[in-house]
């Protein structure tokens, strides 16, 4: 595996997708900064349509991605993780993916849940006969015979998973090097990638140990909802038990709220009381909850191809944005200083990350 920032991932013109109601006429909550420094004397008078605005704000942001993100010096392996189960792991995962990809970068998704969610929503066929993960971590076969370039997104490829993978968790426990096959494939892949992104399954079996060994970050999709926190202090002491054993690199770098409802307040409050267990590693960004978002997937595409226009895309655009320009591995963190996101804090915290977390 290398990192090759020279190789430019050209930009891509994703297929706009269907025009959403969402996008033409609902409120879009968008991020400040998209769409906010735009003259009025370039817009064409049928922008001040809802239609015509969310157009404007489709185009503006895919114009942002051209601005280009510093790529990182070397490939950062990301890990999504969270045991509890739709909390929107699959969902960050392709639209991160599919966001970093947009902004120039090379970007692998793996597919480690044996659903194969990433998968389906990054329109990759993933039937039994394909080959997929499965192989890799069971049958040893290079992390490349797998790989697919996603269509529409240039510069963004997966690695499938299979229902097969479902009984790897118990293949595994048999085989040499059982908790680094992952990290072994990893390593050994020869294309130039700026990012890989692992979709984790909902559990903290092997396949997600692997994960947490193949990887230097994790980042953790917390759902706005009750019970937001509760297991994490489950998947926290993995982790550290997995830095102190087997992967000195590995740290929590990413928190990603999502399914943001502004208008309640138990969202407001789960955010605040997630702000406050883990201070910096919140990105100022979160996901607001968006049905474009989850039409998506049965489109085969990511939100950002699906409609790009819509809260939802921006939102991820967006913290890909704050990810690519913050918290650089083994580098110095780069200050992420957007205009002020309404509602959302950028409170720090000197709790530890585990305070407090049951
Ligand atoms: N921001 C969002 N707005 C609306 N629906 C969402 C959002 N994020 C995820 N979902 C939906 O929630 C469900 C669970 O998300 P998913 O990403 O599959 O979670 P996980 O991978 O953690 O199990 C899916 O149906 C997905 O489409
Ligand atoms: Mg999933």
């Amino acid at each position: 595996m290398r990192s090759d920032a020279n190789i430019a991932g050209p930009m891509a013109d994703p297929v706009p997708g269907p025009r959403s109601a969402e996008s033409a006429g609902g409120p879009l909550s968008v991020p400040p900064g998209f769409g906010s420094d735009v003259s009025r004397e370039t817009l064409p008078p049928m922008d001040d349509t809802p239609i015509g605005r969310a157009a404007q704000m489709a185009v503006e942001a895919l114009n942002r991605t051209g601005e280009g993100l510093p790529r990182p010096a070397q490939t950062r392996v990301m890990v999504v993780a969270n045991q509890k189960g739709g909390v929107g792991k699959t969902t960050t995962t392709v639209n991160l993916a599919a966001s970093l990809a947009l902004h120039g970068a090379r970007v692998l998704v793996i597919d480690l849940d044996p659903q194969g969610n990433a998968s389906t929503a990054l329109g990759i066929d993933h039937h039994a006969e394909v080959p997929s993960i499965y192989d890799v971590l069971v049958e040893s076969k290079p992390l490349s015979d797998v790989v697919l370039p996603v269509t529409d997104v240039e510069g963004l490829f997966c690695a499938p998973a299979t229902i097969d993978l479902a009984g790897a968790e118990i293949e595994l426990v048999s085989l040499v090097a059982r908790e680094s096959r992952l990290q072994r494939a990893i390593e050994s892949y020869e294309q130039p990638l700026d990012y890989v992104l692992i979709d984790c399954p909902p559990s903290l079996g092997l396949l997600t140990v692997n994960a947490l060994v193949a990887g230097a970050e994790v980042v953790i999709p917390i759902q706005c909802e009750y019970y937001a926190l509760e297991g994490l202090g489950q998947l926290l002491k993995n982790v550290d038990l997995v830095r102190a054993h087997l992967n000195p690199k590995l740290h929590v770098s990413t928190i990603l709220l999502t399914m943001y409802d502004g208008r309640t307040r138990l969202a407001s409050q789960v955010a605040e009381e997630v702000r406050t267990h883990f201070g910096k590693e919140v990105l100022r960004t979160s996901i607001p909850r968006s049905v474009r978002i989850s039409e998506a997937p049965s489109y085969g595409q990511t939100v950002l191809t699906y409609d790009p226009g819509s809260s939802g895309a921006l939102s991820y655009l967006e913290a890909a944005r704050e990810m690519a320009l913050r918290g650089l591995p083994g580098g110095m963190a780069v200050e992420y200083d957007p205009q002020p996101q309404g509602e959302q804090h950028n409170e720090q915290h000197p709790h530890s990350m585990s305070e407090g977390i049951q």
